[in-house]
C-alpha cells in the first residue's frame, strides 16, 4: 500500500477505524475549488522566490487545473488512503505531473492551507447568503409597497394592541433582516484575512510574498502573526453567531405567520407550494415550511454552541480538534441558505386576507387614541388613560363597542368630551396620526420602503 504524505517517521500501520475516524475528505471535499485556488496562488508565489522555475510553476498550475476539472466533472477518483481534501489534491497532482508535484508543499503546512481554504470558501458562501437575504428583504418590500391599504391589529402579548398597516408589520421583520444584512457585511473584513504563508506555526522560510498571495486570492489583509494565522477560527464562530441571530429573526417571523395562518386568525393562507397535508386528517393544510424555519433556527444555534465547546480549552495553534469546524459550519451555511430561499418563497406566494384583518380590528384597539383625544384638549395623559379605561369597562359592561357609547356616557366620564370624540373611532385616521419617523402612516411607510431599497442597493 502507498505511503501516507506524512508517513516517513512511521513504521506501524494506522488502525483501520482510526483511519476512518481521522478522515475528513467525505465532507471537506466541498472546498476543493478553494484548496486548488490556494495552491495555484502558492505555486506562483514559490516561483517568484525561485523555489520553482517558470516551467515548473506552469506544470504545477496546469496539473492543479486538471485536478479541479476532475472534481467539477465528477471524475475525481477518491483513494482509500486520501485523508482530506489537501492530501487528495496533492496525491492526484503528483499522479498527473510526477514527483514535481512534491515541490508544491514547500514551506507550506496543511495548517495554513486549511485555514486559508476555510476562509476562502466562506467568503464565497457569505456572498451567496447576502444575495439570499437581499432576495428575502426585496419580496417583503415589494409586498409592503403594494399592500399599504390593508389595516390590521398590532399585538403585544398576542393581545390586540393598536391598529397598524399590514405593511408595517411586514417591514418590522424586514428591518430586522436589514440589520442582519449589515452585520453580515461587517463580517467580511474579518473573514478576509489570509493565513497562507504562516506555515505550520512559525511562518514561511522562503520569503514568499504574502501580500502577493492575498491579492491573488482576493483577501483584504494578511494575518500578521503566523501562530494567530493557523489558530484562529473566530471567523467560523462569528459567522455561526451571525446565523443564529438571523435565524432567530426568521423564526420569529415564522411564528407570527403560523399564528396568522390558523383558522382562528385567518389573516394569511400559505400557498400549496409551501404547505403539506396530514396522513390521517384529510382537511389539514399545515404550515410546515414555517415550522421548519422556526425549527432550523435551533439547529444553527446548536452548530455554533457545539463548535464553541470544541474550541474551549484548546491550546494554541493547530490541534486536530479544529477539523471539527467543518461539519457545523457547512451545515449552518446550508441551513441558512435554504431558509432564506424558503422564507422568500413563502412570503412571495402567501395570500393575505385584508378583510379578516379588518374584522379583527375591534373598537377597543382605539382606547389609546381615545386617551390621546383628551390629551389634545390639555388633560394629562395619566388622567386620560384612566378615563379611557373606564370607557372600555363601561362598554364591556354594556356588551357594546366603544363607539356605541353615547356622548352622554362619555361626558359622564369627563366633561371635555365633545361630539367630535366619535371621529376617534376610525382605524385609518388612527394610523395616519402616527406621522413621526417609524410610524405606520402611509408617509412613514413610504420612507421605510425607500430606506430598505437603499440598503438593498449597497
Ligand atoms: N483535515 C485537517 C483539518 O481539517 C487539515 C489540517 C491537518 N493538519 C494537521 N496538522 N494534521 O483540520
Amino acid at each position: 500500500t502507498k505511503q501516507k504524505l506524512w508517513g516517513g517517521r512511521f513504521t506501524g500501520k494506522t488502525d483501520p477505524l482510526m483511519h476512518e475516524f481521522n478522515q475528513s475528505l467525505r465532507y471537506d471535499k466541498r472546498m476543493y475549488a478553494a484548496d486548488i485556488a490556494g495552491s495555484i496562488a502558492y505555486a506562483k508565489a514559490l516561483a517568484r522566490v525561485g523555489i520553482l522555475t517558470q516551467e515548473e510553476q506552469r506544470k504545477i498550475v496546469d496539473g492543479l487545473t486538471a485536478v479541479c476539472k476532475e472534481w467539477e466533472q465528477g471524475t475525481f477518483k477518491i483513494h482509500a488512503d486520501d485523508e482530506d481534501i489537501h492530501t487528495a489534491n496533492e496525491r492526484r497532482l503528483t499522479e498527473l505531473i510526477g514527483p514535481l508535484g512534491g515541490k508544491l508543499h514547500t514551506g507550506r503546512s496543511r495548517n495554513d492551507q486549511v485555514a486559508t481554504d476555510m476562509r476562502l470558501w466562506l467568503l464565497g458562501e457569505v456572498r451567496a447568503v447576502e444575495k439570499g437575504l437581499k432576495g428575502l428583504i426585496r419580496v417583503m418590500v415589494e409586498r409592503a409597497d403594494k399592500e399599504k391599504d390593508i389595516l390590521m391589529p398590532g399585538y403585544t402579548h398576542l393581545q390586540r394592541g393598536q391598529p397598524i398597516r399590514w405593511s408595517h408589520f411586514l417591514l418590522s421583520h424586514a428591518f430586522a433582516f436589514r440589520a442582519d444584512l449589515e452585520r453580515l457585511q461587517q463580517l467580511i473584513p474579518r473573514i478576509s484575512v489570509l493565513p497562507l504563508g504562516s506555515g505550520a506555526l512559525a511562518g514561511n522560510p522562503f520569503a514568499v510574498d504574502r501580500e502577493f498571495l492575498a491579492k491573488e486570492l482576493g483577501f483584504e489583509s494578511v494575518a500578521e502573526n503566523s501562530m494567530y494565522g493557523v489558530s484562529d477560527r473566530d471567523f467560523i464562530v462569528e459567522f455561526m453567531m451571525w446565523g443564529s441571530l438571523a435565524m432567530t429573526h426568521i423564526s420569529r417571523m415564522a411564528e407570527d405567520l403560523i399564528i396568522y395562518s390558523t383558522a382562528e386568525f385567518g389573516f394569511v393562507t400559505l400557498s400549496d407550494a409551501y404547505s403539506t397535508g396530514s396522513s390521517i386528517m384529510p382537511q389539514k393544510k399545515n404550515p410546515d415550511s414555517l415550522e421548519l424555519l422556526r425549527g432550523k433556527s435551533g439547529r444553527v444555534f446548536g452548530n455554533m454552541s457545539g463548535f464553541l465547546m470544541t474550541l474551549k480549552g484548546l491550546p494554541s495553534t493547530y490541534n486536530k480538534d479544529l477539523q471539527e469546524d467543518k461539519e457545523p459550519l457547512f451545515d449552518a451555511v446550508d441551513t441558512i441558505s435554504a431558509s432564506m430561499q424558503i422564507a422568500e418563497g413563502v412570503i412571495a406566494t402567501m395570500e393575505v386576507h385584508g378583510e379578516k384583518m379588518r374584522q379583527a380590528l375591534t373598537m377597543d384597539v382605539l382606547a389609546t387614541d381615545l386617551a390621546e383625544y383628551l390629551v389634545r384638549k390639555g388633560i394629562p395623559f395619566r388622567e386620560t388613560h384612566h378615563v379611557s379605561g373606564r370607557a372600555v369597562a363601561l362598554a364591556e359592561a354594556r356588551k357594546c363597542q366603544l363607539n356605541q357609547l353615547s356622548l352622554q356616557d362619555f361626558r359622564s366620564l369627563h366633561e371635555q368630551f365633545d361630539q367630535d370624540v366619535f371621529n376617534v373611532f376610525d382605524f385609518e385616521a388612527s394610523v395616519e396620526r402616527r406621522q413621526s419617523i417609524g410610524g405606520p402612516s402611509r408617509k412613514m411607510l413610504e420612507r421605510q420602503i425607500s430606506v430598505l431599497r437603499e440598503a438593498l442597493a449597497k
